[in-house]
């Protein structure tokens, strides 16, 4: 639930800024931040991670990307996961210490790694042997050394969307565990490679600590594995994962309560269970969240253009489409949706659907909403990751702009696209 998005009366607001406001101002559909609201879940996360004795917080790009925030997120101290060369670029570009970003990714092109290599990044994240031996290449041809974590892959079932879920044997992510102490041997000996911990991600959108403590049982038998072998590990990265709640983000007396609410994590046991199995003299630990920074900062603002009534269903379409806003097109993902200005207004059942011509083109199925009409301004919750992260041009439809709002004061941090930027 975020407290820097809700209702005063019947209108909702971002911080100070009512959401209509800003919707009539810069027009629709419209992603809308609490800077606010980013800074309280870093300081949440950072006071509850404050238990184990080195940690870093290294905030993964692909959940939002937009230059302002990650101005703000590097501000609070954070350091950076990126997945590309173009994250690396843009990391740089908001104030992240080279010394403070990693690169992940199964499939790095020569160029990610060269990019790597020549900004000084911390780490590179190697997911596979042959990737070793390119990285020791290209480190070798630019006369680098590359700090090295390798990923395993802990064959761990996050309890997650299957679409999102990376740790299981049959994913593509990491290297299996079976085989890693041999990875682990070579990289150790490699020319131009410093070998220099263990890297994991299960998943995305976890909710449950017991994962987490299962992959963190994994590492710790493998760091001892490799101690005995003689091999000193240095970093350890537990990856991202930790997931938000999607249903009753804001609460008014007027809008119906969202059943079957799903559970968190509880922050301070994951740092316990980690403090617990992953406590080594000299061993940094990482953790690579997004969603959690920034999923709930963020709105998504949209009109609604019709309602159409069909023999055993109410369409209401809005000026956001799939292009905008993937997860429910992609995940069947769960989103509240609120009329902005509430009215006291019959509730009624309705599909919430966008203008792409894809069935998937929707944001909800059969979703409870008070009454609405054409004009009114709806906000798809928690939209603050994966949202324009993930947006397109697709239909040749215009990308939204995005606006941060920051001590109440509300500010373009991207245009929305125009026709020119469609050629
Ligand atoms: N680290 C690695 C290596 C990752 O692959 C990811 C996410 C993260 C960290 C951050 O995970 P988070 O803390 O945000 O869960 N588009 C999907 C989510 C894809 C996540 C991909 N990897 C969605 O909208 O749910």
């Amino acid at each position: 639930m975020t407290d820097q998005i809700k209702y005063q009366k019947n209108q909702l607001y971002i911080e100070g800024a009512p959401a209509s406001d800003l919707a009539g101002k810069y027009g629709t559909p419209l992603y809308v931040y609490s800077a606010n609201q980013i800074t309280k879940r870093f300081e949440t996360l950072k006071k509850a991670f404050s238990v184990l004795p080195k940690v870093k917080i290294l905030y993964a790009l692909k959940a939002n990307s937009n230059v302002e925030i990650l101005k703000h997120i590097s501000s609070l101290g954070a350091g950076a996961d990126t997945v590309s060369a173009g994250e690396i670029f843009l990391a740089l570009e908001s104030g992240f210490p080279p010394d403070s970003i990693s690169l992940a990714g199964v499939g790095k092109t020569d160029r990610d790694i060269d990019f790597a290599l020549t900004r000084k990044i911390n780490v590179i994240i190697v997911e596979s042997e042959e990737e070793l031996k390119v990285v020791s290449k290209r480190a070798a041809a630019l006369g680098r050394t590359a700090r090295v974590l390798l990923r395993i892959n802990p064959d761990v079932d996050a309890r997650t969307h299957p679409h999102i879920s990376t740790g299981l044997k049959e994913n593509k992510f990491g290297i299996n565990i079976d085989r890693a102490e041999d990875v682990a041997k070579l990289a150790s000996k490699l020319k131009n490679i410093e070998f220099t911990g263990i890297h994991s991600h299960i998943g995305s959108q976890i909710t449950e600590v017991e994962p987490f403590a299962e992959a963190a049982e994994s590492i710790r038998k493998f760091v001892l594995k490799l101690k005995k072998g003689g091999i000193r590990v240095k970093q350890i990265d537990l990856g991202g994962g930790i997931g938000v709640r999607y249903k009753n983000s804001v609460r008014h007396k007027l809008l119906p309560i969202e059943k079957n609410g799903e559970s968190t994590i509880d922050l301070p046991t994951l740092a316990k269970v980690i403090k617990e199995r992953l406590s080594f003299p000299n061993c940094e630990i990482a953790i690579e969240p997004g969603r959690f920074i920034v999923a709930e900062a963020g709105v998504l603002l949209t009109r609604i253009l019709y309602r159409k009534e069909s023999s055993d269903r109410t369409f209401i379409v809005v000026d956001a489409g799939m292009n905008d806003m993937m997860r429910h097109a992609l995940y069947s993902a769960y989103h509240q949706i609120v009329p902005v200005q509430l009215r006291d207004a019959k509730h009624e059942v309705v599909d919430v659907v966008g203008p792409v011509c894809e069935t998937t083109d929707a944001f909800a199925i059969q979703r409870r909403l008070p009454k609405v009409k054409r004009g009114d301004i709806l906000a798809i919750m928690t939209a603050g990751a994966y949202g324009f992260s993930l947006s397109s041009n697709y239909n040749s439809r215009l990308k939204p702009a995005e606006v941060l709002v920051e001590k109440d004061y509300p500010r373009v941090i991207r245009d929305a696209d125009t026709y020119e930027d469609l050629i």
